[in-house]
């Protein structure tokens, strides 16, 4: 369960998040909803602390995490960042290994998770020595994808995580491949749909994908 109440962030004097409350229930899927610069990739990145808030308080599962430490916090925490977050220095196999080893899962686990994963992203194994800026956008934003699932984490935070994709592709990965409603998680993602509707049938399988989780406005 994630609550934030009357969280506000403001950058150089602006209000970015100006005193938002809400509640994502367990294993509740939840879509935010917005104009461009509403907030909402501040609002997600306060979850996890990388942006602390001013004021207001975010409590998962009823800890504050103010209180928590950051490491711990980001451990029980999957987030595909809205551009792609990869570290530059790391392979995409270290960059999806990240978590589990943190959670020092032994190497054979880590490896059988990330083939897993690369097949239900339909991503080839050859990238796996590659560094980030050696694959195009749609493949980096699938390894984002990739690094934030692998740990089955409790939450699960996707900002903008299907951005980069055709609508083929994000609804095949959305409906086909992955159950999310074991997880709770806060997602941003409907935002470019309307802009991007060329494709009507691919179009309408993610709305379908989309239709249960519950919408909600913030700005
Ligand atoms: N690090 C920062 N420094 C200064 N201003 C920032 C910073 N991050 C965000 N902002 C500002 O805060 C506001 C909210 O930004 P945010 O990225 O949360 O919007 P958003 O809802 O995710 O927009 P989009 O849909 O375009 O991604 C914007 O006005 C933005 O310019
Ligand atoms: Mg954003």
């Amino acid at each position: 369960m994630i609550r934030l109440e009357s969280v506000s962030k403001n950058f150089n004097g602006k209000p970015a998040v100006d005193n938002i409350s809400f509640q994502a229930n367990e294993k509740e899927m939840l879509v935010l909803l917005g104009t461009s610069g509403c907030g909402k990739t501040t609002t997600l990145k306060m979850i996890n602390r990388l942006v602390e808030s001013d004021s207001g308080e975010i409590f998962i599962n009823e800890k504050n995490i103010r209180h928590q430490n950051i490491q711990e916090l980001r451990m029980g925490i999957g987030f595909v960042m809205q551009n792609s977050g990869l570290f530059p220095h790391y392979s995409v196999r270290r960059n999806i290994a990240v978590v589990p080893e943190l959670l020092k899962w032994n190497k054979k686990k880590i490896a059988d998770r990330t083939l897993e994963l690369l097949h239900k992203l339909h991503l080839p194994e050859d990238i796996l020595e590659r560094f980030p800026n050696e694959l195009s956008g749609g493949q980096q934003q699938r390894v984002g994808i990739a690094r934030a699932l692998i740990a089955n984490s409790p939450i699960l935070l996707m900002d903008e995580p299907f951005g980069a994709l055709d609508n083929i592709t994000k609804a095949d990965i959305h409906s086909e491949q992955f159950n999310f409603t074991k997880q709770t998680s806060v997602w941003n993602a409907l935002q470019k749909l309307s802009s991007d509707r060329q494709n009507t049938e691919s179009y309408d399988l993610l709305m379908k994908a989309f239709s249960d989780y519950r919408k909600l406005q913030i700005v």
